[in-house]
């Protein structure tokens, strides 16, 4: 039978975000639905309401998100009702040209529920990344529940399912942070604190925090960062090498997504030294570098897409790492709402002054 919950949807290009009766259709082969525990409010769920990534309105919003499991349909063996999973929305395919060459992390063939939740007119919701979780209980492709450990609290292990596993995951995966490297992380949000947590949990010797906010550096700092650039204050590029013997970080992470921060990023790395990009551009970025810089720096030039991450691989890790008070997931929740303050919680995004707002449900 299907269920009824309550759920946020987002109903036109710009338009405040509602509360609305959602229909959950019973789990089909492969499926499951899962009843929300906690859902982190993402700049991407900000985009989908002001049309920024398609026009497929209605959104079922929230996708950063840890629950329990509520019922499986057929065939699913890996979960089962009762286990406590963190949703995700790159569920591998194992079967594509990237899995097969065991890069599943570029996998092309990502699985979501096969049927769709309604809204009670029958109107079908799109869910955002496949996911629509500001909701009581949301239906996916099972494959995007990871099981991890219950005695983790719902709102630290929800943040795993997006931005925080972005910024771990672009040092500890993309960048190959290493014991003794020396990182940079330029734009200190939610994303590039994450970056410094992974460097530091990585090893990293020296982890140089850059931002042009000095709120945001002290944070920085109080996260595992060991020094602090003002960029309104302090040339970064310059900076950086004076704080790593005259050559540039090993790894420079570049969290923000604009090119003149991408540019710092590039000059800032030691000569063999990687550079990391997670900030998102818009379409109408452009960088212009000397092509000659390109080729005698050497080293690498990488983006890294939802941290490069593998649910199965790096969410129980994570939450093991955060039970054993090595990894401190709780210092991103600023604070957690009920389902029907999400509308707010974006005014604070813009405001800046969040790191995540999370609904608990
Ligand atoms: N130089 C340095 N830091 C900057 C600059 C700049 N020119 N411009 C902005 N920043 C800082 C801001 O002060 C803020 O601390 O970058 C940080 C951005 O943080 P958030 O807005 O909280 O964004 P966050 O959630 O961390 O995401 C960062 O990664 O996943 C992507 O879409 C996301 O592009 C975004 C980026
Ligand atoms: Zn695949
Ligand atoms: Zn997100």
């Amino acid at each position: 039978m299907a269920q009824h919950v309550r759920g946020i949807v987002a109903p036109g290009r710009g338009a405040p975000v509602e509360v609305r009766t959602i229909v959950v259709p019973d789990p089909g082969p492969g499926e499951a639905v899962v009843r929300i525990q906690a859902c982190g409010v993402c700049h991407t769920d900000l985009h989908y309401r002001e049309g920024g990534i398609n026009d497929d309105f209605p959104f079922l919003l929230g996708h950063e998100a840890a629950g329990v499991v509520d019922r499986i349909g057929e065939g699913v063996t890996d979960i089962a009702p009762g286990d406590f999973v963190i949703l995700n929305w790159r569920a591998v395919c194992g079967n594509c040209r990237a899995c097969l060459r065991g890069r599943p992390q570029y996998c092309f063939n990502t699985h979501n529920a096969k049927q769709k939740m309604t809204l009670e007119d029958g109107t079908e919701l799109s869910p955002a990344l496949g996911i629509g979780a500001f909701a009581e209980k949301t239906l996916v492709a099972a494959g995007q529940c990871t099981k991890v450990d219950p005695a983790a609290s719902a709102e630290v292990a929800g943040l795993l399912g997006c931005g925080v596993m972005a910024g771990i995951g672009a040092a500890i995966n993309t960048g190959g942070v290493g014991r003794g490297d020396s990182v940079a992380v330029i734009g200190c949000g939610g994303v590039g604190d994450a970056a410094i947590m992974g460097s530091r949990l990585a090893g990293a010797a020296k982890i140089i925090a850059v931002d042009i906010s000095g709120a945001k550096l002290e944070k920085a700092l109080e996260l595992g960062a060991t020094h602090a650039i003002n960029s309104t204050i302090d040339d970064p590029v310059e900076k950086i090498r004076e704080l790593t013997g005259g050559n540039g970080a090993d790894v420079v992470i570049e969290a923000v997504g604009r090119p003149e921060t991408y540019e710092q990023a590039f000059y800032a790395r030691d000569l063999a030294g990687t550079v990391v990009l997670v900030g998102v551009p818009t379409p109408d970025m452009k960088i212009e570098l000397p092509l000659l810089d390109v080729f005698g720096r050497g080293g690498s030039l990488k983006s890294s897409w939802y941290g490069d991450c593998l649910p199965s691989r790096d969410f129980p890790m994570l939450i093991d790492l955060h039970l054993q008070g090595r990894l401190d997931l709780g210092a991103f929740v600023t604070e957690t709402i009920a389902l029907e303050d999400v509308e707010k919680a974006f005014e604070r995004m813009h405001a800046g002054d969040v790191l995540r707002s999370v609904v608990v449900l």
